[in-house]
């Protein structure tokens, strides 16, 4: 059965983590939905872990539409959560157009980067029966290099204020990314919307992961990441087998041969 927003907030009163890893087509969005992954979030980390874009801020809607549509196709069970993309957020009747585009292509609800300056958005979205997940801390879209946020107390009180808001004006679910684990755990004990954490600890109500960073795909390695699997050289590895045997034409035998 599907899962709904109303599943994912049951996990949260049980106390049970919420599993989320990204993907961005189709036999990936299979495997996660058969390993029963609660969500998977359409992100638009689509572009750097899988466009070959420089940054975030070169996806555009189409392209989330392209990929929120491989994973819908695939998502039987998990729910499907797809980025707003960098700029299509700004103004609450551009947001909504773009979130019902999203919502065609099969997306259960939209992500919005941005602190409290996105309540009224939030609220435009949700008011329209848009469900909508917040995203708080670090900000790809908007920060221009990582780092962490609410370390010091003005900050802190920033990110508690902002999270409250943002379920005020119907968040359903807010991403907490690079907040300290002990602020992650407060907010998360003070909000009714699950958060869901990356680089912020194990306080949160559930954790995300890229997954390319989760696949061991990534060329770089992050703090706040496990690669539990290493696909790069497992990919390496067949196709460097697959070249060998096709040179020495050990490749195609004559069992794969229409004879
Ligand atoms: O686009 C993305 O993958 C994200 C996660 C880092 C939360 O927003």
């Amino acid at each position: 059965m599907k899962k709904g927003i109303q599943y994912i907030i049951g996990k949260k009163e049980r106390g049970v983590p919420i599993t989320a890893v990204t993907a961005y087509d189709y036999p990936t969005a299979l495997i996660l939905d058969e390993a029963e992954i609660d969500i998977i979030l359409v992100g638009d980390s689509v572009g750097t872990n899988y466009l070959g874009y420089k940054s975030e801020r070169d996806v555009t809607l189409w392209d989330m539409a392209h990929h929120t549509k491989a994973v819908s196709r695939a998502a039987k069970t998990a729910f499907v959560i797809a980025d707003l993309p960098y700029g299509r957020a700004d103004g609450a009747a551009d947001a909504l157009w773009c979130a019902k585009i999203l919502a065609e292509a099969g997306a259960d609800c939209v992500k919005i980067e941005g602190w409290d300056e996105k309540a009224n958005i939030i609220k435009a979205l949700s008011g329209n029966g848009i469900s909508v997940c917040a995203h708080i801390g670090y900000n790809p879209q908007i920060h221009n290099k990582p780092q962490v946020f609410g370390k010091d107390d003005n900050q802190a009180a920033a990110l508690i204020n902002s999270a409250e808001a943002l379920c005020t004006a119907g968040a359903g679910l807010i991403v907490l990314e690079m907040v300290p684990k002990e602020l992650a755990g407060k907010i998360s004990k003070s909000i009714t919307a699950p958060t869901i954490g990356i680089g912020s600890g194990n306080l949160c109500d559930g954790q995300v992961l890229v997954i390319n960073d989760l696949l061991g795909l990534s060329t770089k390695t992050f703090k706040h990441a496990r690669a539990f699997a290493r696909l790069k050289e497992t990919m390496y590895e067949a196709f460097k087998d697959y070249a060998d045997a096709v040179k020495s034409r050990e490749f195609p035998g004559d069992e794969n041969a229409w004879i």
